[in-house]
């Protein structure tokens, strides 16, 4: 008790000094960047901040603590009748067709946009893309994981798009697709990987093995300590890095435990007695995080996305399920849809989120929490407009709520670099 007191009474003094030593670091890193952007002298650039804070490191750890007492991704959604979105609209290329809500005629397609996510204890800034370009100047920015990632990493690139054109299209790092925003020499990049590690088709050796001995027939192989291939330079390259897994882990249509179980394997030999997937996600996010700490550039900064819920209603995916919902959740349906206690439908999202506060908490990761914000957006999928034959509950519209997600990202580098 006296402790706590002491503490918090010297909290006053804190944070006047903190305030200081920032108010320092924004005029010495004005400095640093005047002369490589003559237009845009007003912001901060994340590589001279980097570069100043190792010298100021000692005068900025303790800001962290009065810093991080906001939590973003406490709050509620509101709406907001005259809301105006205008960051990108429906035209964007690089919208994935199924998910171009607008242009399917997805009834709700404009109302999602009228939905804000308002944190419970402090103000979310809205994306200023131009101050993004300009920050994160001479930056390469990957994002890697299955196509959730591809969903934010699409709202970021027509975010930026929308006010800066001069655009090359390319695969850096071997990506699945990529742009440099010329003009700021900015790249951001999508790498495509399920289960971050490498995995193949399996199928019994006629010459036996241990495998083939407990009879397995089919399966995939799972190499938990090799990344695959499409994301393996990106820790070299990039200079941001946004991780995601989790849906593959839980998808029984293609790792069925019978007919074609996940096998893994650790330095090229089958793990006997075989583990289970939840084992192997454990075994998986443990490598990866070890590889990326030795491969990654010393001033990256990375960060661990949470799960994106599904919104499977009256079934799952192949079983007729939908979401129509024209409304976010209330926090109690929330908690029937994804309690861990209900074991419904849509329960692995909290279940991966388990294994991943695991992994990263002694690790250099970042956590990037979306997933309980996320959980009310039942009504911000495509739904029937996903044109597929059952409805998308799993993507989001665009525009749509990772553009709130992208909100957090930059509100989140922006209090890292400062704490860095
Ligand atoms: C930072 O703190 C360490 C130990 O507390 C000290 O040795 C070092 O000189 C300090 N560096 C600066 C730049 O103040
Ligand atoms: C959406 O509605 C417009 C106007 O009614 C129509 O031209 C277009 O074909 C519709 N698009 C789809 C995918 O149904
Ligand atoms: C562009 O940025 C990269 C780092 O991301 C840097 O290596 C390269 O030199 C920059 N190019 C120019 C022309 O400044
Ligand atoms: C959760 O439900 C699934 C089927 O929907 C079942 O296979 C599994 O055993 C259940 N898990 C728990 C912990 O009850």
């Amino acid at each position: 008790m006296a402790a706590t007191k002491k503490l918090s009474s010297l909290f006053p003094l804190f944070s006047l000094i903190c305030f200081f030593s920032v108010f320092i670091l924004l005029s010495l890193s004005r400095k640093a960047s005047i002369s490589s952007s003559p237009t845009y002298p007003q912001f901060l650039q994340y590589k001279s901040v980097i570069a100043t804070n190792n010298i100021g490191a000692n005068a900025t750890t303790s800001y962290a603590s009065g810093w991080s007492s906001c939590d973003y991704s406490d709050g509620s959604w509101i709406y907001d009748r005259d809301a105006r979105f205008d960051r990108y609209d429906s035209s964007c290329k690089e919208i994935f067709k199924g998910w171009n809500c607008i242009l399917n005629n997805k009834s709700n397609g404009r109302a999602i946009l009228h939905w804000l996510w308002k944190p419970r204890n402090c103000h979310l800034p809205p994306f200023d893309p131009l101050k993004f370009l300009h920050t994160f100047r001479d930056t390469n920015v990957g994002f890697v994981g299955d196509s959730l990632n591809r969903n934010m990493f699409v709202s970021l690139f027509c975010t930026l798009r929308r006010v800066s054109g001069d655009v090359k299209k390319w695969r850096p790092a071997e990506a699945d697709r990529g742009f440099t925003f010329l003009r700021y020499n900015l790249t951001i990049a999508y790498h495509r990987t399920n289960l971050l590690a490498r995995y193949g088709r399996w199928s019994a050796n006629g010459n036996g093995g241990k495998l083939e001995a407990l009879g397995y027939k089919e399966g995939y192989r799972v190499d938990v300590d090799i990344p695959e291939g499409t994301w393996e330079k990106a820790p070299s390259f990039h200079d941001i890095l946004i991780f995601s897994t989790g849906h593959w882990w839980w998808a029984p249509s293609k790792f069925d435990p019978v007919k074609s179980p996940m096998l893994f394997f650790e330095k090229g030999l089958p793990m006997i007695p075989p583990i289970p997937p939840d084992v192997g996600l454990d075994k998986v996010l443990k490598h990866m995080i070890r590889f990326v700490k030795k491969t990654m550039q010393p001033d990256a900064i990375i960060l661990f996305r949470t799960q994106s819920p599904r919104h499977f209603e009256g079934g799952d995916w192949d079983q007729g399920g939908s979401c129509q919902r024209l409304q976010p959740l209330l926090p109690e349906q929330v908690e029937e849809l994804f309690s861990l206690k209900n074991n419904g439908t849509n329960v692995e999202a909290r279940l991966v989120n388990k294994h991943l506060y695991k992994a990263i908490k002694w690790s250099n990761f970042h956590i990037f929490d979306i997933t309980h914000m996320s959980e009310f957006r039942a009504d911000a999928h495509p739904s029937t407009a996903g044109g597929k034959k059952h409805d998308d509950c799993m993507h989001w519209c665009l525009p749509g709520i990772t553009d709130t997600w992208n909100d957090l990202f930059v509100t989140h580098l922006n209090s890292l670099k400062i704490r860095n």
